[in-house]
């Protein structure tokens, strides 16, 4: 199951279960999912085998979605109550903090994706909001060809505005030389204070000879997505690979980390898996 599924599913738990709550999240599924989405709200035993089937998750990556979400949800929140005037959403696929999170209604918002999915998401989110958010620019970018600086200097983002770039679940599938130069243009385009927030796979799990069958399982059914895992990087090294780009202020928010915060009393079984993590970081040097 995608992104999305896993955030509707975790919507569909009582507020003292879920890990995060995306009620928009039921709009970008399938046909088919959006009629169990539908029927599970109705009915007590359909909703709990749904739930029961997407939390049994063994190797921990369904946790590890619904985990990330919520840490960058509070860590953003956080932020634009601190003075961020200007979040960029890289990657954003069909991330929806710009639409359900009040605090994203205060600042300016860019959403960066591939052209493709962009159309996909403005087509479904056109279906429930009754008009287009004034704050939300979509900026059709292809990481791999386009200059990102290019593109969201031409949509109106603003080099002197404090700024978030929030990159969740896109790095693992970006070669190395996307992922340099996105993380080089970011710093050469912010403003004293901006920071990114994003996620990674360590570099053990992205590798093809990988032993961990959770990461193999992984690495198959993204390569069956047509979405081949293809960048990572060990925890150890982020601090200094970072430094070296630019940033300073590194804060490593590890699997274990991830799992204490997210997961207590009826969640204590839920776990993150091993090998994925989150970074935040000031742009440029410490504030
Ligand atoms: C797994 S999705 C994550 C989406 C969203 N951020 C989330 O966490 O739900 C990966 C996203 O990366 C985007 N992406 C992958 N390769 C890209 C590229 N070369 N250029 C632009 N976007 C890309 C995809 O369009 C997709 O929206």
């Amino acid at each position: 199951m995608q992104q999305a599924g896993i955030r509707a599913v975790e919507s569909l738990m009582t507020p003292e279960r879920r890990v995060c709550y995306d009620p928009l999240a039921v709009v970008f599924l399938d046909e088919n999912l959006q009629r169990r989405y539908r029927l599970s709200l109705k009915n007590k035993f359909q909703r709990s085998l749904w739930i029961w089937s997407v939390r049994k998750d063994p190797g921990g990556t369904r946790a590890e979605g619904v985990a990330r979400t919520r840490y960058i949800d509070d860590y953003s929140q956080a932020c634009i109550k601190d003075g961020v005037e200007q979040v960029v959403i890289l990657g954003a696929g069909f991330d929806s903090r710009a639409y359900r999170l009040k605090a994203f209604s205060k600042v300016k918002v860019f959403e960066v994706d591939h052209p493709n999915t962009q159309k996909t998401k403005a087509a479904r989110l056109k279906t429930v909001l009754k008009e287009w958010p004034t704050w939300v620019t979509l900026v059709p970018v292809d990481f791999e060809k386009d200059r990102l600086d290019e593109k969201l200097l031409a949509a109106g983002y603003r080099r002197d505005l404090k700024t978030l770039f929030i990159w969740e679940g896109v790095t693992p599938y970006l070669t190395a030389e996307a992922v340099d130069r996105t993380l080089s243009l970011v710093v050469a385009n912010s403003s004293p204070g901006s920071s990114i927030i994003f996620d990674y796979l360590h570099a053990s799990a992205v590798d093809p000879g990988s032993k961990d069958k959770w990461a193999k399982a992984l690495q198959t059914r993204c390569e069956r997505l047509g979405e081949p895992i293809r960048f990572g990087i060990e925890g150890s090294e982020i601090e200094t690979f970072l430094a070296a780009r630019g940033f300073s202020q590194v804060k490593r928010v590890t699997a274990s980390n991830l799992t204490e915060l997210c997961f207590k009393g009826q969640n204590s079984k839920r776990q993150v898996c091993p090998f994925a993590e989150i970074v935040h970081a000031t742009i440029g040097p410490p504030q």
